[in-house]
């Protein structure tokens, strides 16, 4: 399984409350279906929740960001000894050097941390960038579920579900 690695320049740092206009924004620029500062909020509030955000260097994240500033986030959730990676997106602009492996690697070792045996993620068929870091970081296939994203265009794709075991 690969380390964590930061790319240079890049910090990770933990996602509060304040940071929920930034990831929601930076969700509406990834994702088809885009969650709301509320959403974003409420997922960071939920028991066992935690965030991880990739900001330059030198950037200070607890009094909230300017738009920008987030470079990439992880949301995930540690419940009944199992972690489920809710989550994750880059910039457009700065994927391709590191920044998604490195927030999966930060997810990793929180869900290791949070002493649970296994990482859950869902992800949609058609995403190979997704799916090539996630065998790249040994996620095994475990199910699909048939129709479960709807693209703009009406087309629907199934969403795979990857696991990780955290049991040495
Ligand atoms: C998936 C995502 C988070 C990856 O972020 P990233 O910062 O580009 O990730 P990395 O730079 O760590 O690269 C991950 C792997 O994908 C590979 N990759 C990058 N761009 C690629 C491309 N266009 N085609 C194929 N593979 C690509 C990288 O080479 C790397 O694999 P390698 O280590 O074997 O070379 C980012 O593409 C993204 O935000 N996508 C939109 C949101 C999304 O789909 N999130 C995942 C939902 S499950």
């Amino acid at each position: 399984m690969k380390a964590l690695s930061l790319p240079d320049g890049i910090a990770v740092i933990a996602a509060h409350g304040v940071h929920g206009p930034a990831i929601a924004a930076l969700h509406k620029l990834c994702f088809d279906e885009a969650w709301s500062i509320f959403t974003v909020r409420q997922v960071l509030a939920m028991p066992g929740a935690f965030g991880l955000l990739a900001v330059e260097e030198g950037v200070v994240g607890t009094g909230g960001l300017g738009g920008g500033d987030l470079l990439g986030f992880a949301l995930g959730r540690s419940a009944a000894g199992e972690c489920e990676l809710l989550s994750l997106a880059v910039t457009t602009g700065e994927r391709g050097r590191g920044i998604g492996g490195a927030l999966l690697a930060a997810a990793i070792d929180r869900a290791r941390r949070d002493q649970v045996s296994r990482l859950f993620l869902e992800v949609a068929e058609d995403n190979a960038v997704a799916l090539r870091l996630y065998r790249n970081f040994s996620f095994r296939p475990v199910g699909r579920r048939p129709r479960y994203y709807r693209r703009p265009q009406g087309v629907a794709l199934a969403a795979l579900t990857y696991s990780l075991s955290l049991e040495d």
